[in-house]
């Protein structure tokens, strides 16, 4: 009687089908196996529980899984978690320094611009991102550049003036020590007065 093809063994489907991994994230060195056809958005919630990165359309049209690598924006459900090797992986958990959050994050605060929260990473990110190549946007080029980041709750006035606000404060910042420029927020102090921070903190659960 003919032997069933049953397959690979289960070892060596693994052995196939995963692929190392060394980069960075928020500044800190990762390696590892990863299998070759998970997502960068997988990795990050689930292998290293980083939630602050959104999952929604998964199908790089709405922009809430947006992270940086090299400082390029990625929407990170369509992007290989193995594309990233040897690059710097920043998601929204890697934005405050010190405990002193980033001045677009200060921005988005002053100005709510969020209701729900849930596309706010993606928002904050690739704006990051837009401030690295352009320091002085319009509102008609931060428009444009966000065409690919959907707010449902429609909070697209706030978050233009937020990241208007934020060139502005880097601008100020610029060959300055973080902590010398102006007025920053701690965490703490924004998680007592912000309704932003308390939607993101219910969005991230
Ligand atoms: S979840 Fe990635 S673009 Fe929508
Ligand atoms: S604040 Fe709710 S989707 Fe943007």
């Amino acid at each position: 009687m003919a032997a069933v093809d049953r397959g690979p063994e289960l070892g060596a489907t693994k052995a196939r089908h995963t692929v190392s991994l060394s980069l960075t994230i928020n500044g800190k060195p990762w390696s590892g196996d990863v299998p070759v056809e998970e997502p960068l958005l997988e990795f990050l919630r689930v292998r290293l529980r980083l939630t602050g990165t959104k999952r929604s359309c998964e199908s790089e049209v709405c922009g809430a899984c947006t992270v940086l690598v090299d400082n390029r924006p990625v929407s990170a459900c369509n992007y290989l978690a193995f594309e990233a090797d040897g690059q710097s992986v920043l998601t929204i958990e890697g934005l405050a320094r010190d405990d002193v959050l980033d001045p677009l994050q200060e921005a988005f605060v002053r100005n709510i611009g969020a209701q729900c929260g849930y596309c706010t990473p993606g928002q904050i990110m690739a704006a990051k991102a837009l401030l690295m190549e352009n320091s002085n946007p319009t509102r008609d080029q931060i428009a444009e550049w966000l065409t690919g980041n959907i707010c449902r709750c429609g909070a697209y006035g706030a978050i233009a003036q937020s990241i208007l606000e934020a060139a502005e404060e880097y601008q100020k910042r610029k060959g300055q020590p973080v902590h010398e420029a102006g007025r920053h927020l701690s965490v703490d102090e924004v998680s007592d007065t912000a309704s932003l921070h308390e939607a993101q903190k219910k969005s991230q659960a």
